[in-house]
This record gives C-alpha cells, structure tokens and sequence, in this order.
C-alpha cells in the first residue's frame, strides 16, 4: 500500500506542464476499436486508467506498440473477442465505451458493468436507449451488459439528460451505422469534441461536437493510419489553478487551453485571485485571502463537478461562508469529512453543502474518497500546516500523471511512501 505524505505550509510556485486529458484519452481508446487499420494516438496521460484501457484492448486483439510512456500504436484490425475482460473493466467508469465501439465494429459485446469513482448512483439508462433506438438488443443480467445488433441504423436520439458518457457512446456507436443519426441535448464537453476530432481524423463524418446536437453520417469503414494528439487535461489545469490560489501561490500552467477553463478562471477572479491569459497557458496568482464564493456545478461550460473538491479547499480557507450546490453527482461532498479532520469547518446537507471559511488547516491522515476528492486533499495538504498523510491514493493515480512530482517541482514537499 503506497500513501503521500505532505509537509506544508508551501506557496507553491512555478512552472507545470499538463498532460492530455484523462477523460478524452479512455474514450478514444476503445473508439480505435472501430478501426480496421493501425492508429497512433500521442499525449496521452501516463496514469492507470490507460494502461488498464490498452490492458482490455489487447484482450479483444488489439495490438499496441508503446513509443515512449505516451504515444502509442494500436492495430485494431484484427479482433479475436466479443467477450470483454470483466476483472478490468470493472476497475474504471470509461470501460462503457467498448460497448458503443463494439455494437459498431463487430454488431455484438459482453461486457461487466463499469466500476469508477463512488459518486452516488450512475445508471446507463440513456446509453441503453441510443443503442436500443439505433436497432440493438440490450439486456443487463446478473451484473454483464449483453448488446447485439445485425446492422445499427441511423435515427433521432433525445437524451432525456445531459451525459458526457451516454453521448460519447451513442456517438461511437452511430459512426458505422447505416444513414444519418442526430443526437439531441448532446453533453458539449471539450473530451466529446475531441472524441469527435479523433474519429473524424480516422475517416467519420461528426458534425456538431461541442454543441448539443450532434450529427453523425454513417460511413462504411474507417481506414486509421492516422497520428492523433489529445486534447490537454482541462481538470488537471483547473486542480492546478485552485492549488495557486488555495497556497497563495503563483504558478504558469502551460499545455493547456483556457478556453476550456472559462468557468474555472471567472470563478477564481470571483474570489480574489489573478489569472493572466496566454491562450495555451495561463498564469494564476493570489496574495490574499480568498473571498467566499457560491458555486453551482453544471455540465460544460458550467463549473466542472471534478473541479467542485479542489475549490472546496479554496473555499474552506474563504473569508466569509461559501456555498456549493453539487447538481450532478449524490455523494460528492465525502472529501469534506476529510478537510473537517484538517481543520475546515463545512457542513454537508444532500448536494448542498457550507462552507464556514477559516484561517488555516492543519496536517492530520485522511483517505481519499474518489480521484477528484484526492487531488483536494493534496493541495489541503500542501496549504495546511504539518504533515498531512493520504491514504487510498491508487485513485489519484488513476486520473493525474506524476501528481507527486508535478507538485514537487512547484516547490511542495511531498513524498510517495509504500507501507
Ligand atoms: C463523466 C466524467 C466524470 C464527470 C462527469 C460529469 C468520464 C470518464 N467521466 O462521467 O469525471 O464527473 O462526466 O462531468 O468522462 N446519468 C443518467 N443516466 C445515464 C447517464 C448519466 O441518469 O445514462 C446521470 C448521472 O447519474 C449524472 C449525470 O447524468 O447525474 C451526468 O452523468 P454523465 O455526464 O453521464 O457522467 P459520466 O459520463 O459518467
């Protein structure tokens, strides 16, 4: 069992690179699933969730060459199974996306059901219903996904709420359909866009993306024999910029586009810090205490749910009480038990929580609850005077590359102990 231990109290300066985005990268994966042909795909994040991704590909015949730890090569032309690794999906949320790809490439998957962060109830009811309205069979026993179909045909899907996932998948799902599809109340998340750019890059035909609606014309085949670069981690960015504003901090964020981190900066300014716009990078500073803020989140371009842990941090040290209304996930607000152990002062009621902002926190051993619930501990632990120790850190590492030694080299002292 690994931990992190944190010794603040740290400003934390400097300059960091962010990686591509986490959540483009495992929906991209298994859309190479729809390829008969090889692809490369660069600037992906070297975190756990990709190595079990690639893990699965390879069990439904997938070939992958790795050219250094995040640029890859995936031959997909030749798939020897139908029947997906449940030990492996099981161990992250994104592993859905093998169905859509599947149902498109092959007309036929078995898969678990997916595992990923505890946030509360996460059905695949709108999933379910673009593959059903798109022609195919789908039926859930006994803890599998079994979906067939003889030959998907294009059509009208409404999404009776705004999914990333459901849209994605349907998205997949529709490229080698026969005829037009048109996704309504699409999600307009920069990951769908990217999906989108990707697929279109291999041969498809995706209008829309980023919208909310989407239009896919079915092609016959996609060829590959494409390179693809994906999109930077617009989360990650946003971790690092609460993590300069909550240390009072001064930090360059490059690789990034801040026009994917719009809400995040208005937000920021709310509370007093400064953001300096470069376009591909974006320098956040702040000398004083935060002011109390409220925050809703919201699908895209709204505030980002996984950003709602790491401004919890921020607006835990806030002059003043802050309020955040969490309107996608249930069980969201578990970090505030941990930051309460620090010193903070939130109380919790459903998916409101308050925020009784205090001078300081200190270091004291918490657990991490879900991924974006760990990265809020290590900037509470970098602010906080003392050592912090987190515990339960493999969900961190499944979604931040290097997140020790990427805070490290913007002067926190952290370290990765194994017990
Ligand atoms: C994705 C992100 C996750 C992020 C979330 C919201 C990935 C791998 N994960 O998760 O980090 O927190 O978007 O930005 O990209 N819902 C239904 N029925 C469905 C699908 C979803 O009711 O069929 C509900 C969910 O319970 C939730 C809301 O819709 O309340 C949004 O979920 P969704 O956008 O699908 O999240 P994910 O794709 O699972």
């Amino acid at each position: 069992m690994e931990k992190l231990v944190v010794t603040g109290p740290t400003r934390l300066k400097g300059e960091v690179e962010i990686s591509g985005a986490k959540n483009a990268a495992v929906a991209i994966l298994p859309a190479t699933l729809l390829i008969n042909g090889t692809c490369t795909i660069e600037n992906l994040p070297n975190i756990s969730d990709i190595k079990i991704s690639c893990e699965i590909l390879e069990k439904l015949g997938a070939k992958i060459t790795w050219h250094n730890k995040n640029c890859i090569t995936i031959d997909t032309s030749h798939l020897t199974t139908t029947k997906a690794p449940m030990d492996l999906t099981s161990k992250f949320r994104a592993s859905y996306y093998i169905i859509g790809a599947m149902l498109g490439r092959m007309g036929e998957i078995e898969v678990g059901m997916p595992g990923g962060c505890k946030l509360g109830a996460r059905p695949i009811d709108q999933h379910i219903k673009g593959f059903e309205l798109l022609g195919a069979n789908v039926s859930v026993e006994k803890g599998k996904i079994y979906a067939k179909a003889n030959k998907l045909q294009g059509t009208s899907i409404y999404m009776d709420i705004v999914s990333v996932g459901a849209t994605i998948n349907v998205m997949l799902s529709a490229v080698l359909a026969k005829g037009t599809t048109v996704i309504d109340n699409a999600a307009k998340e920069p990951h769908i866009v990217d999906v989108a750019n990707f697929l279109n890059t291999m041969g498809a035909d995706i209008r829309g993306a980023g919208t909310d609606v989407i239009k896919i014309n079915g092609v016959e085949k996609l060829c590959g024999n494409a390179t693809y670069s994906v999109v930077p981690d617009q989360i990650e960015a946003g971790t690092f910029m609460l993590a300069a504003v909550a240390t009072k901090g001064d930090l360059l964020i490059k690789n990034c586009i801040t026009k994917h981190l719009e809400s995040t900066t208005a937000k920021i300014l709310e509370v007093g810090g400064n953001v300096e716009d470069f376009g591909d990078a974006i320098r956040v500073w702040c000398d004083k205490k935060p002011c109390k803020a409220n925050i809703k989140t919201l699908p895209y371009p709204g505030f980002p749910t996984d950003l709602q842990p790491q401004i919890g941090v921020v607006l835990s040290l806030a002059n003043g009480t802050s309020i955040i209304n969490e309107s996608i996930w249930d069980s969201r607000f578990q970090y505030t038990e941990e930051l309460n152990k620090m010193g903070a002062k939130i109380t919790s009621h459903g998916k409101t929580a308050f925020f009784e902002g205090v001078d300081k926190l200190y270091g004291a051993p918490v657990c991490s609850s879900d991924l974006r619930a760990g990265a809020a501990l290590v900037i509470a632990g970098t602010v906080a005077e003392g050592m912090t120790e987190i515990y339960n850190i493999e969900h961190i590492d499944r979604g931040y590359e290097n997140i020790e030694e990427k805070f490290r080299n913007i002067g926190a002292n952290i370290k990765r102990i194994s017990e």
